[in-house]
């Protein structure tokens, strides 16, 4: 029996001690005493303890600092005792760490000096390697000692949501600059999806090897395709992001907005789970998406601004639309909103955990 071959079917790795927990178990399909729960922009936003630590320090920066990294990781898991935590970080430090001219700027999102747009500009995407981000390696060490039986998600951006924020040079609503480029010149396009799928693939593999026990890729805009452009221009970067991490066996979630059109092809792209946003019921999302993958979600983020009988209802309603899923991980249709009430998340979980107990 070699190291890759335990009895349990276990990954070897750091992963080992949460392999039996909730959340896994739900990403694999297997029965769970209660549904899972954790939540997208968890870490951050409106918690005090967060806005306390970051305090004068540049967002960018504070993904810089291990130990920063590590104590904002866990304060959503002490708060609220969700069932996973997910790294801190953003979806732009892997190419902020290869040399991109970018910030975050507060309220705004990521902002890029130059924008991508011809084929000299592709040169400045070079290839990730895990010395570029060696404070990721050292915070995940940091975390999986605190953790303990909790599980890590690692995350990254998808190809097309990096691709818009680098070539529009910031948040878009329309996507056009990204559109032309994709239209205009589709193999200057698919060439630019391929580097950055092998910039996400690395930046994932270094989180799985330092501990992640489980991924996210954030496709966050892909809502704005039509189903036969998300086929033929950008799930086959997708694909090639799940089949690169395919081996360590730890569960892939893909999540987008508005994907309610997309959902079998997000499913075909290769994850083991599919995260829905809060636009189509999760038992209309499972016949979308097919069988053989759990799903993610979905309650509307803006649901936890109404009254905590108002969120019951509105949560049951979600329980009872997955009830009859292979595999359930309870989330919010979309991130954490920035003035959200923390008590009302900390209510939701436990409610959530209550309603669920089998
Ligand atoms: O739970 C967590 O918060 C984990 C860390 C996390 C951040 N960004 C931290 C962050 C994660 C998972 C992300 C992902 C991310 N970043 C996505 C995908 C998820 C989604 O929301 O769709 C996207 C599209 C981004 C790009 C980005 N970065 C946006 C749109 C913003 C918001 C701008 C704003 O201020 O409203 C950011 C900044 C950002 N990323 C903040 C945090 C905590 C706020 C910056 C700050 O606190 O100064």
């Amino acid at each position: 029996m070699t190291a890759n071959d335990s009895p349990s079917g276990r990954p070897p790795g750091p992963q080992t001690t949460t392999y039996d927990s909730t959340f896994l178990k739900a990403c694999r399909r297997e029965p769970v005493p209660h549904t899972p729960v954790w939540f997208m922009r968890q870490a951050g936003r409106s918690l005090p303890e967060y806005l306390k630590v970051r305090e004068g320090i540049p967002m960018l920066e504070s993904c810089m600092r291990p130990e920063l990294v590590s104590e904002i990781t866990m304060q959503p898991v002490r708060r609220h005792k969700v069932d996973a935590a997910i790294y801190f970080s953003d979806i732009v430090v892997p190419l902020k760490a290869i040399g991109v001219d970018l910030d975050i700027k507060p309220g705004v999102g990521p902002v890029v000096a130059e924008p991508i747009r011809s084929r000299a500009d592709l040169a400045r995407l070079r290839e990730l390697t895990p010395e570029d981000v060696w404070y990721v390696t050292e915070a995940i060490g940091l975390l999986t000692g605190e953790l303990g039986e909790t599980p890590l998600i690692g995350f990254a951006g998808a190809p097309f949501t990096l691709a818009s924020y680098l070539v529009e040079g910031g948040p878009s609503r329309n996507h056009e600059h990204t559109k032309a480029l994709m239209y205009g010149d589709p193999q200057l396009w698919a060439d630019l999806l391929d580097r950055l799928a092998a910039i996400t693939s690395s930046f994932l593999k270094v989180q799985i090897e330092a501990g992640a026990s489980a991924v996210q890729l954030f496709d966050s805009w892909v809502g704005a395709l039509a189903p036969a452009d998300y086929r033929r221009s950008v799930l086959p970067a997708s694909a090639k992001v799940f089949q690169a991490v395919a081996e360590y066996g730890v569960p892939r979630i893909h999540f987008g907005v508005g994907t309610g059109e997309l959902l079998g092809l997000l499913g075909e792209a290769g994850a083991d789970v599919v995260g829905v946003d809060w636009r189509v019921p999760l038992d209309e999302a499972a016949r979308r998406v097919g069988p053989g993958k759990a799903l993610q979600g979905n309650l509307d983020p803006a649901v936890l601004f109404a009254t905590p009988e108002a969120v019951e209802t509105k949560t049951r309603e979600v329980l009872a639309a997955a009830a009859g899923l292979e595999g359930h991980v309870f989330n919010l249709g979309h991130g954490v909103l920035p003035t959200t009430d923390a008590d009302a998340l900390t209510r939701l979980v436990e409610f959530v955990h209550t309603e669920t107990a089998r």
